[in-house]
Formats: C-alpha cells, sequence, structure tokens
C-alpha cells in the first residue's frame, strides 16, 4: 500500500502551481497524506497573501484524488481550517471508475496560441457540469461582450504588472532560460514551456528585464482573441480553504477539458492586480463571490511539459 500511495503523491506533484514552484511538502503516514505548504517557496510580489500558492495545493490535492480513484482508494478530506495543512485519509474501497487521473500526464498549462476553433455545443455542456466543491463557482465566457472585457482586463494587468520592478525581478528568479537551467531546478518557467528559445541566463535576463509592458500586453491579448472561450473560478470566503476548492476545481476542469482534446491556460494577471480583481469582479457580475481563476481554453498542439521535482525533494522524512 505504501508504495502506491508514494505514487499518489508523485501524481499529486504533476498539478499546476504559480510559476511553477511547486510550493508544497507531503508526509505520508500509513494511510494517511498530508499536504503542507512549503513557504520557502512564496512568491511574495505577484502573491503576497499565499493565495496563489494555497490554490497550488488544491491542485496537487485534486490530481492526489484521482489518482486515488483510479487506484481504488476511497478518501476523506480534512480542508486546512484550523491545521495548517490539508490531511487526506485513504481506505481501499468501491471507488468511481469515471475519474480523471489518465489525463494527469497529459495537461498542461498551455502558453501558445490557439485556433479560434469554437467548441461544439454539446461538449461545452459537458464542460459545464463539471461537479464543482461547495461555495465555488465558474462563470464560463464566450460571448464577444465578455471576451472584450476579458481581453482589456489582461491588457491592464500587464501593463500593471510589467512596469513593476519587483515583480519583473521575481519574474526572471522563477524563469529558467535553458535547459541546463531547467534540469538543475526542475521548476520554474522553462522558456521552451512557453515556446521561447534557449538563452545563456544574462542574456534572458537583459531580454526580460527589457519587455515594454505594451508588448507583453499585445501578445497576451493575442493569446485570449486565440481562444475559444474563457472562465472564471469565483468563492463566496477568501481564505484558506476555498483557496485549496478553487485550485480543486481548476485542476479538476483543466484534466476534464484534456479528455475532450481542449487545452487551457491561467491568465491571472487581472486577479493578481488588486484593483482589477475588484473590476473583475463587477464586470462579470459575480455579487459577492470572489474572482481566483482566470482561465483561457481552446485547441493548439502540445507544448514541451514543465519539470517537477523528484519525490524525495517534497517528501517530508521523520
Ligand atoms: C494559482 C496559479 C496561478 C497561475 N497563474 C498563471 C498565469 O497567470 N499565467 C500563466 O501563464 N500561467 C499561470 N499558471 C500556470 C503555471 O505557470 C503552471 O501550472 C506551471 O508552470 C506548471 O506547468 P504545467 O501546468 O504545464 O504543468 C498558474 C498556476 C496556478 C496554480
Amino acid at each position: 500500500m505504501l508504495s502506491q500511495i508514494f505514487e499518489l503523491v508523485r501524481k499529486a506533484t504533476m498539478a499546476a502551481s504559480g510559476h511553477n514552484t511547486q510550493p508544497w511538502r507531503f508526509a505520508v503516514r500509513q494511510n494517511v497524506v498530508e499536504i503542507y505548504p512549503d513557504y520557502g517557496r512564496q512568491l511574495p510580489v505577484v502573491d503576497p497573501n499565499n493565495r496563489e500558492l494555497w490554490i497550488s495545493l488544491g491542485c496537487a490535492l485534486e490530481n492526489l484524488l484521482q489518482a486515488a480513484h483510479e487506484a481504488g482508494y476511497v478518501y476523506s478530506v480534512r480542508y486546512p481550517e484550523a491545521a495548517e495543512h490539508i490531511s487526506i485519509e485513504l481506505e481501499p474501497g468501491e471507488s468511481p471508475d469515471d475519474n480523471l487521473a489518465a489525463e494527469i500526464p497529459q495537461r498542461q498549462n498551455n502558453r501558445s496560441e490557439y485556433n479560434a476553433a469554437p467548441i461544439p455545443g454539446s461538449t461545452l455542456e459537458k464542460l459545464r457540469s463539471t461537479a464543482l466543491e461547495p461555495g465555488i463557482m465558474v462563470r464560463w465566457l464566450q460571448e464577444p461582450d465578455a471576451m472584450q472585457a476579458v481581453e482589456s482586463l489582461v491588457r491592464e494587468g500587464d501593463l500593471a504588472q510589467y512596469s513593476h520592478r519587483a515583480f519583473v525581478h521575481e519574474l526572471i528568479a522563477w524563469l529558467r532560460f535553458n535547459h541546463r537551467e531547467a534540469e538543475a531546478q526542475k521548476d520554474g518557467l522553462y522558456s521552451r514551456c512557453s515556446g521561447n528559445p534557449e538563452a545563456p541566463r544574462w542574456l534572458g535576463r537583459l531580454f526580460v528585464a527589457a519587455i515594454r509592458p505594451q508588448r507583453q500586453a499585445d501578445i497576451d491579448c493575442r493569446k485570449v482573441r486565440s481562444s475559444s472561450g474563457c472562465l472564471v473560478i469565483a468563492s463566496d470566503e477568501d481564505g484558506r480553504v476555498a483557496w485549496v476548492k478553487s485550485g480543486q476545481v481548476y485542476q479538476r476542469l483543466a484534466l476534464t477539458m484534456a479528455t475532450h482534446g481542449i487545452t487551457s491556460a491561467c491568465m491571472n494577471q487581472p486577479v493578481e492586480v488588486n484593483r482589477l480583481r475588484v473590476q473583475l469582479q463587477s464586470t462579470l457580475e459575480l455579487g459577492t463571490f470572489h474572482p481566483q481563476m482566470l482561465v483561457r481554453f481552446g485547441y493548439a498542439e502540445p507544448m514541451p511539459r514543465s519539470l517537477r521535482r523528484p519525490l524525495e525533494a517534497v517528501l517530508i522524512v521523520e
């Protein structure tokens, strides 16, 4: 059983995480897995409240639960209410066979331009019926007005973030400009995964530091326009538990889309800039729900896969 549980943890580490920081540690105690935040991997500029860090832990949780069902386990989850970790108790049992585990290695955050093809109505209906978590809602956006609104918020987000030196410095710290850097760290944002060429660190750094905010905004707006649609995940609360559940729903939707050959990517700049987050909330008439993730989706060729640290690097050994 123990080796099976380690395999579930390995699948959890294949989840999405902000800047591919992989901000998680796992403890395995017999049939219980605990997921802890790794605060050494925070993003203090883009994520000062660790909101996205906890969303990332929710993504890892979702992969672990899907893989647990595939392996024939049932589970109960304790969310980080009092404790600062997530706890999953696993028992062999009759688990549903419609799990999404087969998509775990296929899913990726695909930052390329998509082909703008519409998603068939029947597929969209299936996507929209994806089970959510309590307190979480998803707003699907495809109408031209809504897509236009997203585009202009993404533009403003890029203009704000790329004019902020600390944001650019933090981004550079997590960029892996060439194969050697990517392989050495096995985390962060490897240029090839975003469709960029390899470069020595000194050159990559100069290049990114010199990007004009307007140019980045143009690139990202084109990406929004190339997408079949966007969605926003929002939650009734804005604390740890809601963040974890938002991460679960995001990962579940990305896996579900992958089963239909649909790719997706986060575009969170409007959620990361406070004033734009408020604007997003009112433009989409989310009421008191807090936007957590902005995602675009559509059809595109796969990109090179991002790397992960090995299991030994994320296990807490006592
Ligand atoms: C909370 C969170 C926020 C993210 N924000 C962005 C974003 O704004 N832009 C982006 O391109 N990717 C974003 N990502 C995607 C990560 O960069 C991606 O998951 C990571 O690089 C690993 O790559 P993979 O998902 O292809 O395995 C985000 C992921 C998470 C979980």
